[in-house]
């Protein structure tokens, strides 16, 4: 019998490359820059070059990737603060993956999609709890 073992099995981020990752990173928020809705809330971002490395080892690592930098990370309240809400992260999984099927295969792209998914519904429940009884905007 042929047994993958876990150790064995090959991480998306691996099937999709480092040089895949950072090129989705990098056109996903040179759109941004650019956008309607998501280009007011990244205007905080003062330094893109850095932010798009921080982004590329931190998407790097949530699909499976060993560490090649040692960044730590603080999305719940860095979002809190940049407005963060439903709306946003809507168009923002819109516009992340319309770049994902710009540049991967759809198995690759709808793999990451998945991710997003996951991390976006954590960070939108993580942000409800900050706002409190102020509750969940409308908008
Ligand atoms: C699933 C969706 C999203 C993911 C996975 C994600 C991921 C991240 C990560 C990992 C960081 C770096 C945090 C850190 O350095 O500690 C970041 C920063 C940032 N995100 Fe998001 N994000 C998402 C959606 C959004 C949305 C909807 C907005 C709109 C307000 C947003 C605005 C920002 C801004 C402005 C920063 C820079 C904050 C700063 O450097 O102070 N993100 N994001």
């Amino acid at each position: 019998m042929n047994l993958i073992k876990p150790h064995d099995r090959i991480s998306l981020a691996e099937k999709i490359g480092r040089p895949s990752v950072a090129l989705v990173v990098d056109d996903f928020y040179n759109r941004v820059q650019t956008h309607p809705t998501l280009a007011k809330p990244f205007s905080i971002v003062a330094h893109w070059q850095e932010h798009k490395q921080r982004i590329t080892e931190f998407w790097w690592i949530a699909l499976g990737g060993k560490p090649t930098a040692s960044y730590s990370y603080d999305p719940v309240s860095k979002h809190f603060l940049a407005g963060f809400n439903q709306t946003l992260l809507s168009d923002w999984k819109a516009l992340f993956f319309e770049v994902t099927h710009t540049h991967l295969s759809p198995e690759l792209a709808s793999a990451w999609q998945q991710r997003v998914e996951m991390i976006g519904e954590n960070l939108l429940r993580q942000n409800d709890k900050l706002l409190g009884d102020r509750g969940r905007p409308s908008t």
